[in-house]
């Protein structure tokens, strides 16, 4: 189904807010990532007939941008920085043992798709180092058993959230 089936009114909130459309493209790509978990070729056709480019322009933001993913992540986007300050206080290290838990490299998935780590440059929480995020969430002043009663706390979390089968 289209984003435009499925997001007219926040498509068009975006739309109004700008005097030229196509300044919309970053804000609808964010709703066709958070529709489809990244953004699909068909997303970037739609999104280029809404605001009126090509879909080369399209597909160059979404290569220029780190947030913006063109293939699939887990549900669960594990961010963690190794940024100077965060390297410091043991962020690769940190960072490694993240991975070795749930036995992927960065930038890995895990196989149900629930996880993916990725390090990143400094997300602006250094006093707290080291700093993980988890999708839109900060967790700070990380240690792997904090990192593992998350990653077990949002796997319950899902599970909980399936559908009763039998
Ligand atoms: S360096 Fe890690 S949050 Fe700033």
């Amino acid at each position: 189904m289209a984003l435009m089936d499925t997001h007219a009114d926040e498509i068009n909130r975006h739309l109004a807010k700008y005097p030229d459309r196509r300044s919309a493209v970053m804000p609808l790509l964010y709703i066709a990532q958070q529709e489809y978990g990244h953004i699909t070729d068909e997303a970037v056709r739609e999104i280029a007939g809404i605001v009126g480019v090509d879909e080369t322009h399209v597909h160059g933001i979404v290569g220029f941008y780190t947030m913006y993913y063109d293939e699939p992540k887990g549900k669960h986007l594990l961010y963690i920085c190794t940024d100077l300050p965060c390297a410091l206080k043991g962020a690769e290290a940190f960072s490694q043992q993240v991975c070795e838990h749930l036995g992927v490299e960065n930038h890995g998935t895990t196989e149900d798709g629930l996880f993916t780590v990725e390090n990143v440059m400094c997300i602006g929480a250094c006093h707290r180092a080291p700093v993980m995020q988890d999708n839109f969430h900060f967790h700070e002043d990380m240690t792997l058993e904090k990192a593992k009663k998350l990653i077990d706390d949002l796997r319950r979390e899902h599970e909980a959230s399936k559908p009763y089968t039998h």
